[in-house]
């Protein structure tokens, strides 16, 4: 009797112990999450599903290969073929940012992806049919359950997984970077070309973002654009036409050029890119001569990150459900 009561605690104690385990097991998301609420944005990010069509995802517009940009569209093309007003502007170092958009409208990444999930010319979405259907699938409850501890995605961890991923998407690898930590030298034509980016750039795109989150008017707008930009946000007329400063980071991926994708070259942009009053408001190609344009351009080639294209966590997530789905 003693044996047999001696045997049922033993057992029982077995059975709690690994209960115990059990729920510590499924409750210890956070040992990992990180890496999983990455992995679930980036599953959400290329996830077409959520689009009225069906057809478009973030990525359909912000290509990896492009440094998250949409190469040879000067404009975006969204659900049904609509086209935007602006060109995609790529994606990277955003976690360095306070401000997003080329007027600077969003404050907050994490609110971002409410934009093009909504807007008519995009995705055309809404947030609402976009968690039920991702609450529906199984795939995506295993997986939100283990990044954030609850299957059910609400709007807050939708979006935050969105702007995790999005914020993973660190781009430190150029040239120009590896020459800062003194693992490779500019040769004559960079250093010279680095000398006139001091000289007329790097006050507005400042390193090492390449950018200072500032608004300019720096195109002729003569030319009929009747995008006002800036002005948009703050109704002040010293805005109009003026757009933050864009990176100068990995432009040999992200052209087209300007708020509107209207310049397809680099040397384009010196012909048309006008610099701030101080030296009269000239385009730039109208105070450097045709070798130091050519300078300046082998320097701002070295701002391209080739790994932070070909990098394979920022990809199509092979892997994921969605593969699945589709076939
Ligand atoms: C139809 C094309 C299109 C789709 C789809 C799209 N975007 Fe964009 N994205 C753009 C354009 C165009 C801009 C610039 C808009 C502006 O400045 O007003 C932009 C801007 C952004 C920015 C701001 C970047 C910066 O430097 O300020 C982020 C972040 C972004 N998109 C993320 C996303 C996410 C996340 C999704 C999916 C939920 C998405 N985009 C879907 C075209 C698109
Ligand atoms: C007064 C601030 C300012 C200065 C100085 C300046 N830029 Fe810009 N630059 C901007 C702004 C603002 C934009 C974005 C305009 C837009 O989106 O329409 C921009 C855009 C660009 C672009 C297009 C990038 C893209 O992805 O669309 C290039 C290339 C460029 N600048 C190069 C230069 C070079 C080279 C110099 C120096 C010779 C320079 N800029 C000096 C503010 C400046």
């Amino acid at each position: 009797m003693i044996k047999n009561i001696a045997l049922l605690l033993m057992a029982t104690t077995f059975i709690l112990l690994s209960f115990t385990t059990k729920d510590k097991t499924a409750i210890n998301y956070s040992a990992n999450s990180d890496s999983l609420r990455i992995e679930l944005g980036r599953i959400l990010f290329y996830d077409p599903q959520f689009s009225q069509d069906g057809q478009i995802s973030c990525a359909s517009c912000h290509s990896p290969y492009q440094a998250f940009a949409h190469t040879d569209h000067a404009v975006s093309h969204g659900v049904f073929d609509s086209l935007g007003t602006r060109n995609a502007p790529g994606l990277f170092n955003l976690h360095t940012r306070n401000i997003f958009m080329r007027d600077g409208a969003i404050h907050r990444l994490d609110l971002q992806a409410l934009a093009p999930l909504h807007s008519p010319i995009e995705m055309g979405g809404n947030i609402d049919s976009a968690l039920k259907k991702i609450n529906r699938s199984k795939d995506y409850r295993t997986i939100s359950y283990q990044a954030w501890g609850d299957s059910t995605m609400s709007i807050q961890t939708f979006l935050q997984s969105i702007a995790t991923f999005e914020n993973s998407l660190q781009s430190f690898n150029s040239y120009w970077d590896k020459v800062q930590k003194g693992k490779q030298q500019f040769n004559a034509m960079q250093k010279a070309g680095e000398k006139h980016f001091f000289r007329y750039c790097a006050q507005c795109h400042t390193p090492p973002s390449f950018q200072n989150e500032l608004f300019y008017c720096v195109w002729d707008t003569l030319n009929g654009d009747t995008d006002l930009g800036r002005y948009i946000v703050t109704q002040n007329p010293k805005d109009r036409h003026a757009f933050m400063t864009a990176s100068l980071r990995n432009l040999s991926f992200t052209y087209p050029y300007s708020h509107n994708g209207s310049i397809d070259h680099l040397y384009q942009c010196m012909d048309k890119h006008q610099l701030p009053q101080e030296y009269r408001s000239p385009v730039i190609s109208s105070v450097l001569d045709d070798r130091e344009i050519t300078e300046l351009v082998g320097f701002l080639l070295t701002l391209n990150d080739t790994s932070f294209i070909q990098e394979k966590k920022y990809q199509f997530p092979k892997q994921s459900f969605l593969i699945k789905r589709k076939s």
